[in-house]
């Protein structure tokens, strides 16, 4: 299958995920039903999905030398990713807490990024050939802002398709929205952007068209169970959630839809249906525990695909 190449930049961390009935209130212990430790960090989860789905794919990190270091290696190396890591001995390869409500599948999380804080533009300038050699370049803002507007601005100028995912919510510098093809907020996130609530559809059209005007290209809102809105200055379209069975977490189903949407670009399908193909990852990553652990093989997305047709 022909496709381009696809680098993202960003965060691996380990994520240390409690089960548990609640989140505890300040002063307080509580029992929890489960904990596991597993890959995350929402540019190497991103980086995974797109891996498992068969793209090819680069990401761009800082590590730290210790055993979460060795996990992100060994993810990467299993799941078809190629890497790009500044090591960073005098720092340390960072964590997430991540409180996913036994009930719902919700979670609420707090990441310190560790060495991938230190990334630099430096760091970005020294991979300069690897961006300007992309199809499509994918970051978020778990790393500088500095070192994502100027990976954008390099990728940009080659004529690679840029994808901003601005989580977790930031407000950002005004230029950076044109150097931007896509950018992928959530509802709290396009609300943090453009400083318009999103509970509908309809709301998430006004705030998409508020980033069209700041210079976006095409908005790619995504709305959790009510899947995502697609708009640009062709078209506008909502595209339903793929239910793909009881939904076990959500943590890292914005990065299963991002990796799935680099995916899809990366093999030239247009947007509407790349949009498609990224609900369905991300509806088959909820059924599943862990972020990165939970994502799907292009024969499980066209399975659910062919499926809910
Ligand atoms: O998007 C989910 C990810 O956000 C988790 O893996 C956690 O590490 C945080 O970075």
């Amino acid at each position: 299958m022909a496709q381009k190449p696809i680098v993202i930049l960003g965060v691996f961390v380990a994520d240390t995920a409690y089960r548990a009935p609640r989140a505890p209130h300040m002063g307080e212990t509580i029992m929890g039903s489960g904990f596991k430790l597993g890959p995350g960090g929402k540019g190497s989860n991103q980086s995974v999905a797109a891996g498992r789905l068969g793209g090819d794919v680069t990401f761009i990190t800082r590590l730290g030398r210790d055993a979460f270091a060795d996990m992100a290696r060994s993810t990467w190396s299993a799941s078809g990713v190629k890497s790009a890591v500044i090591e960073t001995p005098e720092s340390y390869t960072g964590a997430a807490y991540i409180f996913v409500e036994e009930t719902s599948g919700d979670n609420a999380i707090i990441v310190c990024p560790g060495a991938a804080s230190l990334i630099s533009v430096a760091d970005i300038d020294a991979n300069a050939q690897l961006l300007q050699s992309a199809g499509i370049f994918v970051t978020q803002l778990e790393q500088p802002i500095d070192a994502a507007m100027r990976a954008l601005s390099i990728a940009r100028e080659a004529g690679v398709t840029t994808i901003l995912n601005p989580a977790p919510a930031a407000s950002l510098p005004a230029d950076i929205y044109r150097l931007c093809d896509f950018v992928t907020p959530n509802e709290t996130e396009v609300s943090e952007l453009t400083g318009i609530g999103v509970e509908t559809v309809d709301d998430a059209r006004g705030a998409a068209a508020r980033l069209l005007e700041i210079g976006v290209g095409t908005a790619v809102i995504t709305l959790g169970d009510k899947g995502a809105l697609l708009h640009s200055a062709k078209q506008s379209v909502h595209i339903p959630a793929v239910h793909a069975g009881d939904v076990v977490e959500t943590a890292g189903a914005g990065d299963a839809f991002n990796g799935g949407l680099a995916v899809a670009l990366s093999r030239g399908v247009d947007p509407a249906e790349a949009v498609q193909f990224a609900c369905a990852v991300a509806g088959i990553s909820v059924t599943r525990a862990g972020t990165a652990p939970s994502m799907p093989t292009s024969e499980e997305v066209a399975r659910i695909q062919a499926s809910t047709r």
